[in-house]
């Protein structure tokens, strides 16, 4: 279907920076550098420098950022992590492929992990927690950070959603001992394909991702243990460095778009509004409503791209099976299920094509 407003317009973000990305392809290929290059080096200095954190390392995807972390600790068959169950699926993936069994804790009406519940969920087998940022909304970090401490365990930021969140005026990626980024086109800051980062605090773990993202590699020659080839491309990272100058400025774009949705729609919805200290990027403007799957029709009818981000939680997927869970362990994750609805949000949009949307659902309520 054709949308008149549509979801998100990434071609139209693009052409506005198209001379600087065509640029910076062209230095690319005229260097004859193409893998882990000066590009990648300086991204990954201006993107730890970004998030205040000590170290970043540049990776394939947001996927493979949360599994290398998770090799690098050495999580393994017997061991279980903590995350959220309503995430993309990859937050769950990752722990699963290390042989190590996902464990889920219900999130709170903020739709980030409870840290209420995250205790109950702790034993003797597990090693990690992995909260999500998500939507672009920073989970509630000092809970979560003074719990892992209490029980000795790692903290894994699932920042996919969220570059550039911000609580009490600290960014997502130098909270816990390390997160994960994805750039893939949907997320705020994107890639022209698939890309990611990983950010963390810690010199010995920096070492090991700096060779396990290579093949294993300790130098050209010597392998101390065998890996993937999870390298971010040097074409990547030279686009990257372009859009990261344009990130704040598209980033209050979205903050200006979310805040008046906010103001025009909660008397109809429940809307995202920011908790104390919470400075939220909205990769994501998702809504709470009554008639869900009705609203989601008429706006679907009349143009306008609406998507519910994740129908399915990542519990009652059919990988999760053998996981054993039912749908009613997570309470608060089934309540919004039947709920979410996330609108058309994107620095190219429009107050006009915005106030439309606005319309339509007074319309649907009125
Ligand atoms: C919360 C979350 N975690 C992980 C990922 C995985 O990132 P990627 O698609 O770059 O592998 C995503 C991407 O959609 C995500 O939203």
């Amino acid at each position: 279907m054709n949308f008149s407003i549509p979801y998100t317009n990434l071609s139209s973000q693009a052409a506005e920076i198209k001379t600087a990305l065509l640029q910076a392809v062209e230095y690319v290929l005229d260097s004859g550098h193409y893998i882990l290059g000066p590009h990648v080096s300086q991204f990954e200095k201006e993107f730890a420098s970004y998030c205040q954190a000590t170290h970043s390392i540049g990776v394939a995807n947001g996927t493979s950022a949360l599994y290398l972390v998770l090799k690098a600790l050495g999580i393994k068959e017997g061991d279980t992590v903590i995350t959220a169950p309503n995430s993309f699926i990859a937050s769950a993936a990752a722990i699963a492929l290390t042989g190590a069994k996902p464990v889920f804790v219900d999130i709170c009406k903020d739709m980030n992990m409870d840290p209420s519940k995250l205790e109950e969920a702790i034993t003797s087998s597990t090693k990690v927690i992995i909260p999500v940022h998500f939507t672009g909304r920073p989970a509630r970090m000092p809970e979560i950070l003074a719990i892992a401490k209490k029980h000795h365990l790692f903290v894994l930021e699932d920042a996919a959603q969220a570059v550039g969140a911000k609580l009490n005026e600290k960014r997502v990626g130098g909270w816990g001992d390390a997160a994960s980024f994805s750039f893939h086109p949907l997320k705020n800051l994107f890639a022209y394909g698939d890309a990611g980062m990983i950010t963390t605090q810690h010199n010995d773990l920096y070492n090991i991702l700096l060779r396990t993202r290579n093949h294993g590699l300790k130098n050209r020659n010597d392998c101390e243990s065998f890996s993937f080839n999870e390298r971010l491309d040097e074409l990547h990272a030279a686009m990257l460095l372009v859009q990261l100058k344009h990130l704040e400025k598209w980033t209050e774009k979205r903050r200006k778009l979310a805040f008046r949705y906010n103001t025009h729609l909660q008397s109809y919805v429940d809307t995202p509004e920011e908790g104390p200290g919470e400075y939220h990027v909205y990769q994501t403007y998702m809504i709470q409503a009554d008639h869900r799957d009705r609203l989601m029709k008429y706006l679907n009818d009349a143009g306008v791209e609406a998507i519910i981000h994740y129908p399915t939680p990542i519990h009652l997927q059919t990988a999760a099976n053998y996981l054993q869970y039912r749908k009613e362990d997570f309470p608060e994750t089934l309540n919004i299920t039947s709920r979410i609805l996330s609108l058309p949000l994107h620095p190219s949009m429009t107050f006009e094509q915005q106030d439309h949307v606005i319309a339509l659902i007074r319309q649907f309520y009125g």
